[in-house]
């Protein structure tokens, strides 16, 4: 069945199938939290403001803070839903004072200009976004409501993983010249409902970065970084997702 990004978002099973009210960070996160704290010290930056994009109902906040010392953290997501469980977590997390939740596209937010230190775009928020004036907004919104010297990271889908995902994008780069969208276009979605989404590229994701000004860029897949630490991981089964990091 057919269904809009929000409307996908606003469903009680999908919610529920994100409420993961148990604090899980991934290794890879992680290393993302671990490798921006290290740059805000070595900067000698202090982090008195972080803004989450697609927090969903919460569940990136504990790890987030776990990692990084932070004063406040502004977390928005389009679905209303997914807020309204979020904010129940983050009173139950004794969180509130700290985090503000919020109902809003990311693709509209205009926060006061260059007040974060931190910008996050967790796990896979972007794969929603399926048009790229929209993406390169959110990417451009980020840049502008960094401070000097702010941080960047985030996790999308990559176009490189499983055999039948992998030759899926192949395919559709064979044939770009005859698309009607972007190659790295497919359904996605669970549960049954089909929602257009995005998958990056490596070099697309870097193009998405460099061209909304960001500097300092490093991406890499999962398959690359679990080999970087040891960590056996087989990429023809798995998401492999890319994650980034980057400064202003
Ligand atoms: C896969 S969930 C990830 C939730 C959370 N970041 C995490 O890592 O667990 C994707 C989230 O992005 C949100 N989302 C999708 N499109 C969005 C948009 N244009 N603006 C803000 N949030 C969006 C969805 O509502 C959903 O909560």
């Amino acid at each position: 069945m057919k269904i809009e990004n929000k409307e996908f978002w606003e469903r009680e099973d999908i919610i529920y199938s994100q409420d993961k009210t148990v604090a899980d960070t991934s290794n890879y996160e992680a290393y993302l939290y671990e490798k921006a704290s290290s740059y805000f010290s070595k900067k000698n930056v202090k982090v008195k403001n972080a803004k989450v994009f697609g927090v969903g109902t919460g569940r990136e906040i504990h790890g987030i803070l776990k990692y990084i010392s932070i004063d406040k953290i502004l977390a928005t997501d389009i679905s209303e839903n997914m807020i309204k469980k979020g904010i129940e977590n983050i009173k139950t997390w004794k969180l509130d004072t700290k985090v503000t939740m919020q109902v809003n596209d990311a693709t509209t937010f205009s926060g006061s200009k260059e007040s974060f230190e931190l910008v996050t775009l967790m796990n896979c928020m972007l794969t929603y976004v399926k048009d790229r004036k929209d993406r390169y907004k959110i990417f451009k919104t980020s840049y502008d409501i960094l401070q000097p010297e702010g941080v960047l990271i985030g996790a999308v889908h990559n176009q490189v993983g499983t055999p039948q995902k992998t030759a899926f994008f192949l395919l559709r780069k064979i044939l770009k010249p005859f698309l009607k969208n972007e190659v790295g276009s497919r359904v996605t979605g669970f549960y049954g409902f089909e929602v257009r989404g995005y998958y990056f590229s490596e070099k697309d994701l870097y193009k998405h970065l460099k061209d909304n000004g960001f500097k300092n860029i490093e991406i890499k897949s999962l398959s690359e970084y679990y080999k970087e630490v040891n960590i056996k991981y087989n990429r023809l089964k798995g998401y492999n997702n890319l994650i980034f990091f980057a400064t202003k």
